[in-house]
């Protein structure tokens, strides 16, 4: 069976979180692109050329720890600007999303660009603030030194960059389903993007 499940979205309102719990659920595999343009990040951070790094990335590469880092984050949101970039890591990304027996994958451009074709379509959102205190939260988990000004300073910075960008800017497919979990808690959002897949499944 082939079946897609697109998931887009501004930084931290929880599309790995939906991704991997419906993956999860129907026995798809999950890829989160934000790694992809994350392990870029972390190379270029490293003086590598940005271009190159996407034509040279390995798997293991997402494999690597820190690329959750902050910094990391900003650098990802940079190279995702660069057309060459981007167009470097498309066939991966629609060989994963068509692959037999179903794929999830989170991003900003999975329903627009990677896959128009997806099954389901969902933009997950939620306010900046929202967004802002969920990855503070993980980031002290993680041991990082953040406060909520600065880590709310990040996401708009890369909401916008994101959005305005001329090469697949954030926003929502016309046949999305929007997802607002300002209000919700993680296994509330779960919830819902499941019944959705149920119902495109037929289920
Ligand atoms: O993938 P994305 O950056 O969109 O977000 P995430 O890493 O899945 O989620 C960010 C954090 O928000 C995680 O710690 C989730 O547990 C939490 N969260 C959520 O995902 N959804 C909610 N409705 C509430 C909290
Ligand atoms: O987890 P979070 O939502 O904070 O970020 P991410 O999904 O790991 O993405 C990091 C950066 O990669 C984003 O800010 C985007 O600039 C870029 N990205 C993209 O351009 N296209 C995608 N499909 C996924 C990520």
């Amino acid at each position: 069976m082939i079946f897609t499940v697109a998931i887009d979205g501004p930084a931290a309102a929880g599309k790995g979180t939906v991704g991997r719990a419906v993956a999860a659920h129907f026995g798809f595999a999950h890829l989160d692109t934000g790694l992809l343009y994350r392990a870029v990040g972390a190379l270029v951070l490293k003086g590598a050329d940005p271009i190159a790094a996407a034509r040279g990335l390995v798997p293991e590469a997402l494999e690597q720890p820190g690329l959750r880092s902050p910094e990391v984050a900003q650098a990802a949101s940079e190279v995702a600007a660069i057309g060459d970039v981007r167009a470097a890591l498309l066939d991966f990304q629609r060989g994963f999303a068509r692959r037999e027996g179903g794929a999830v994958l989170d991003g900003r451009d999975i329903g627009t660009v990677i896959c128009p074709e997806a099954e389901v379509k969902l933009f997950v959102t939620a306010s900046a603030e929202a967004r802002a205190g969920r990855r503070l939260a993980e980031l002290v988990e993680a041991g990082h030194a953040a406060s909520f000004d600065g880590v709310l300073a990040d996401v708009k910075a890369r909401d916008a960059r994101d959005s305005e960008r001329a090469m697949a800017p954030l926003r929502p497919a016309d046949d999305a389903h929007l997802l607002d979990t300002s209000e919700l808690d993680a296994a509330q959002a779960v919830a819902a993007a499941i019944a959705r897949v149920s119902a495109a499944l037929g289920q």
